[in-house]
């Protein structure tokens, strides 16, 4: 499906677990990294793969917020606004990123930069309000570190990862 190498790889993830359909998460991430989202050719490809039916495998896909199903832009954003986040003002944020990229939520930017989208709870309650981009965790964000979060972003930047500078974290 997505070629010798990708099946390879399943099988190999496959093998570290003792029933096949454990594999299913990571088969899953895998699929993602290789063409950017789970297509349907590959939920099904997995599906019969791992002996699982493909309603079970498409539940598993939309269940969680981290697997993509459609194209999105070179950056997914994904902002928490459940209740920690809430408290901590995350309804500011978000609107605050819909007026300057001048989208709504599950929009993409006409340049196909960024898409935007919100999402339940990312277990870093914390550091709320926080906003995962792509595979990272920008966190403590107000309007001042989103709009950096964002420029560096739109600049090609990879900006550090993680919680605001005046955060204190214990080793
Ligand atoms: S409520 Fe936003 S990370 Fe938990």
């Amino acid at each position: 499906m997505y070629g010798e190498e990708f099946e390879k790889q399943v099988d190999q993830i496959v093998a570290r677990y003792p029933q096949p359909r454990g594999a299913l998460m990571p088969a899953l991430h895998l699929a993602q990294e290789t063409h950017g989202y789970v297509t349907p050719a590959a939920e099904a490809w997995i599906a019969d793969r791992l002996g699982l039916k493909a309603a079970y495998v498409h539940g598993v896909t939309t269940f969680y917020t981290m697997y993509r199903t459609g194209k999105t832009g070179t950056y997914l954003l994904q902002l928490c606004t459940t209740v920690s986040c809430m408290l901590r003002g995350c309804d500011h944020v978000l609107e605050h990123i819909k007026q300057r990229l001048g989208i709504e939520e599950g929009e993409t930017t006409p340049d196909g930069t960024f898409t935007l989208v919100t999402v339940e709870c990312l277990g870093s309650c914390g550091t709320a309000p926080m906003m995962q981009v792509n595979d990272e965790y920008y966190e403590d964000l107000d309007i001042e570190r989103t709009d950096a979060l964002l420029d560096a972003l739109a600049n090609g930047e990879s900006p550090k990862p993680g919680p605001g500078p005046l955060r204190v974290i214990v080793e």
